[in-house]
């Protein structure tokens, strides 16, 4: 068995040096020396791990497309959670340090009140013990009352709130689902771990061009109280896409922010139906060169996995590949999991 260094770089600019086994993966070496890497389902299938391997020699094991596309593999990035050191390396981790000592946590709560938003989507609003501190964008794993399963969701509410709030997908047979819609009442108790992810908003230094697919609004919903309050000097265009307009959730809410934060455009699209200003089919029927003001654009993107695949196509389609492109997919076997 060999030693290796692994340097982390995080994107505060803080380096941290750990020591990891030649078949330890670099996600429990930094673990075991209290640094937590962002991860989830550490199988390599979430993708929740990715980094960028700057320098060094590694093994990667199994992981899946979804996780981490052939061509990132290519470019350097790795999963930290299926790497395991063959040299000394070098690893650029896409969080701060400070979100990366701090282990994700049990937070105890319990359940405000649950609002039916609309046929596909509910509301789900809880008091926390503590305050959970997470970046706008992050996710947390919630515990399903009840029962010893959790799901994973994004806030929609403020960091730093003492209600956290959460936009969830109604998906029938669901375990989530049933619970939000036959049998949550106020006071039940609930868990919440986490934060997680590297969906979260970066420092603003370009305009930003925000995609949400369905309940993919909620990362977005947080991102906009955030900025309510630190204020913002960039232009953002959001696009909100749905299937159909009795879909579409928080319009008022989303609106009463943009007017706040000012510089704020929200388009909507339907799949199934004319929008009230027309739009129909999907965000790429809709998105033009112009959106991705020819290059200097930061994309974030919450939605479906056939969303995230259609406008990364549609980058090059469009001839224009935007200077960062950050996104988060749904869970594709969520559904599945949860209809079990
Ligand atoms: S934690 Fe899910 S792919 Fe590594």
């Amino acid at each position: 068995m060999t030693t290796y260094n692994v340097a982390l770089n995080f994107e505060d600019g803080v380096t941290r040096v750990i020591q990891c086994e030649d078949d330890e993966m670099v996600t429990e070496a930094a673990f075991r020396q209290k640094i937590n890497i962002p991860m989830d389902c550490r199988d390599g299938v979430c993708g929740t791990c990715k980094c960028f391997a700057e320098k060094g020699q590694f093994e990667l094991e199994f992981y899946l497309d979804e996780a981490m596309t052939e061509e990132e593999a290519a470019q350097g990035y790795v999963l930290t959670c299926q790497m395991s050191p063959l040299s000394d390396c070098v690893v650029r981790v896409p969080a701060t340090s400070a979100a990366c000592k701090t282990a994700p946590e049990p937070v105890s709560g319990e359940v405000l009140g649950v609002d039916r938003l609309s046929e596909t989507s509910f509301g789900l609003r809880v008091k926390m013990a503590k305050t959970v501190v997470f970046l706008p964008g992050q996710y947390v794993n919630v515990s399903v009352p009840g029962t010893d399963k959790h799901r994973s969701y994004s806030f929609s509410s403020k960091p730093g709130a003492d209600e956290a709030q959460f936009l969830i997908r109604n998906i029938p047979g669901g375990v989530m689902s049933n619970y939000l819609g036959e049998r949550a009442k106020g006071g039940d108790a609930i868990t919440l771990t986490g934060p997680m992810g590297t969906f979260y908003l970066r420092p603003m230094e370009r305009p930003q061009l925000w995609l949400a697919g369905g309940t993919g609004l909620a990362p977005f919903l947080s991102m906009l109280e955030h900025l309510a309050e630190q204020g913002n000097e960039q232009p953002i265009t959001l696009y909100y896409a749905a299937t159909r307009a009795a879909d579409l959730v928080e319009l008022d809410r989303i609106h009463a922010l943009a007017k706040q934060i000012g510089n704020v455009t929200v388009i909507t699209v339907l799949a199934a139906e004319e929008d009230p200003h027309g739009r129909k089919g999907f965000v790429t029927d809709h998105l033009s060169a112009d959106d991705l003001n020819g290059g200097d654009v930061d994309v974030y993107l919450c939605g479906p996995p056939p969303m995230v695949d259609a406008v990364r196509g549609h980058f090059g389609t469009l001839g224009v590949q935007p200077a960062n492109f950050y996104f988060e997919k749904f869970n594709p076997t969520e559904a599945e999991a949860d209809a079990a």
